[in-house]
């Protein structure tokens, strides 16, 4: 850490305040304003733009040069020659496993991937056409009453089982939303498979059939669950570490975490993007939403463009673009009519004077969308995939919070409302 400070001045306050200004590893420097509640000031950062909210050794984003790494290796790498498992054990662990270490952890992940039979009297209470994040909010959650006996969050066994059960079973939820709304039976998952095609075999297997993984499309479905594992303190994240210290349970944090994921502003851009392209229609009318996109009395904004920390391309989106033209060209759909309107699309934005000054560039989001259409996957289970895969982050960060000294999370606030006044009978009214 470094010996700088920061230096504040403040009318109506005698003297000047120090502060010490800390340096990580990468990054911009933060000034920690911890002590100025001492001198009655907080301060105010809606949206938290310039706020860091703790201290973390998982994910570093320099959104300017558009780089991700996880654990010190860039994104790029890690879709070329890792996999989701390992990435996930990266994310935990801090270093890549050794072969043994991988074997014993892609074991364990496979040993948990069964849920307990209760949990289809679950589902059984939903309706046929329940939103699957609707549903995964709510099973996600009751997980935690299956397991009371691994629930001591200072046990560290205990966090790892909680952590290994919630990676395991989220592509086995997953699959059990989508054999709801088909009115299907849930498939079992089958733990010969990879961690993708054991997703895939539950997504679109029956008992009448042995499921026919094609391994383009398994490979891409491992690569789409890696690009969306971790991206350090972004909403659904910060949600699970606020719920986590308080002290709540694993499977209730992470349950907060989809919750927060489901907005169309986060997680839920995914399925927006689709049903954009949809809306827009054909590649003639591309000039009109873009037209809307900037004007500034319209709300309509061009999902899977724009990103809070990226101001350059999202390392994420090229990867991801390279993986449609693989499965759309697996799939034979290499002329499918949304991903030409998508492609055109992002080059009249990324042309477009408006985009350009504001360095909106297309995010994870913008591809994802095509690839698992393509692969069969409707559109509101798009977030589900997002949040199957980000559970290997939020379970990353939680363990990391809850491994180190915390406090509760307890924002204030700049209070704009009334003044103390007397309560006023109803008959006075
Ligand atoms: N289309 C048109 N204008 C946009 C867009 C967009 N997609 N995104 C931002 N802008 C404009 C915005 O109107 C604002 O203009 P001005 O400065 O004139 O008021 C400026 O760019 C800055 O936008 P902001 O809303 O202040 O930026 P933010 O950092 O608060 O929002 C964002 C980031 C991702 C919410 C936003 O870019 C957005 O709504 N994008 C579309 C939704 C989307 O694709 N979300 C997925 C994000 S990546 C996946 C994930 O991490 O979950």
């Amino acid at each position: 850490m470094s010996d700088k400070k920061a230096q504040l001045t403040v009318d109506g306050i005698d003297g000047v305040i120090e502060m010490p200004v800390l340096s990580g590893t990468l990054g911009p420097d933060v000034v920690d304003v911890s002590s100025l509640t001492g001198k009655g000031l907080f301060t105010y950062d809606p949206g938290f733009v310039s706020t860091a909210a703790c201290e973390s050794k998982i994910t570093y984003i320099d959104g300017a040069k558009g780089v991700l790494l996880h654990r010190g290796y860039p994104i790029e790498q890690l879709a070329e020659k890792s996999d989701y498992l390992e990435t996930c054990y990266l994310l935990m662990n801090g270093e890549l496993p050794n072969a043994e270490q991988k074997k014993q952890y892609v074991d364990s992940i496979m040993n948990h991937t069964m849920v307990h039979e209760s949990l289809v009297n679950f589902f059984k209470g939903f309706r046929y056409d329940a939103h699957p994040m609707a549903m995964m909010c709510g099973v996600v959650g009751a997980l935690a009453s299956f397991y009371h006996d691994s629930l001591d969050i200072t046990d560290p066994e205990h966090r790892k089982v909680s952590a290994d059960r919630l990676i395991a079973k989220m592509p086995t939820l997953a699959a059990m939303c989508y054999k709801h709304s088909k009115g299907q039976p849930f498939m079992y998952p089958d733990n010969s498979l990879s961690y993708a095609e054991n997703f895939l075999h539950m997504m679109f297997g029956t008992p009448c059939e042995p499921s026919k993984i094609d391994p383009v499309v398994a490979k891409a479905m491992d690569v789409i669950f890696l690009l969306h594992a971790d991206h350090e303190q972004n909403a659904s994240t910060s949600t699970v570490r606020l719920a986590g210290s308080s002290g709540a349970n694993p499977f209730a944090c992470i349950s907060s975490g989809i919750a927060a994921l489901w907005g169309p502003a986060h997680g839920g851009a995914n399925e927006a993007v689709l049903n954009m392209l949809r809306e827009i229609g054909d590649e003639s009318r591309i000039g009109e939403f873009v037209k809307r996109a900037k004007d500034k009395n319209d709300p309509f904004r061009l999902m899977g463009f724009g990103h809070r920390v990226y101001k350059n391309f999202d390392p994420r989106s090229r990867v991801m673009q390279g993986i449609a033209d693989e499965v759309l060209s697996a799939m034979g759909a290499e002329n499918d009519p949304l991903l030409k309107i998508a492609k055109k699309l992002e080059k009249i934005a990324l042309e477009d004077e408006y985009f350009v000054e504001k360095k909106l560039y297309p995010n994870v989001d913008f591809y994802s969308g095509i690839i698992m259409k393509a692969i069969g996957i409707p559109t509101d289970m798009f977030t589900v995939i997002f949040a199957t895969g980000r559970t290997a982050g939020w379970i990353a960060h939680w363990n990391e919070m809850i491994s180190n000294p915390y406090k509760i999370g307890r924002p204030r606030q700049l209070y704009t409302g009334y003044t103390a006044r007397d309560y006023v009978p109803l008959e006075e009214r």
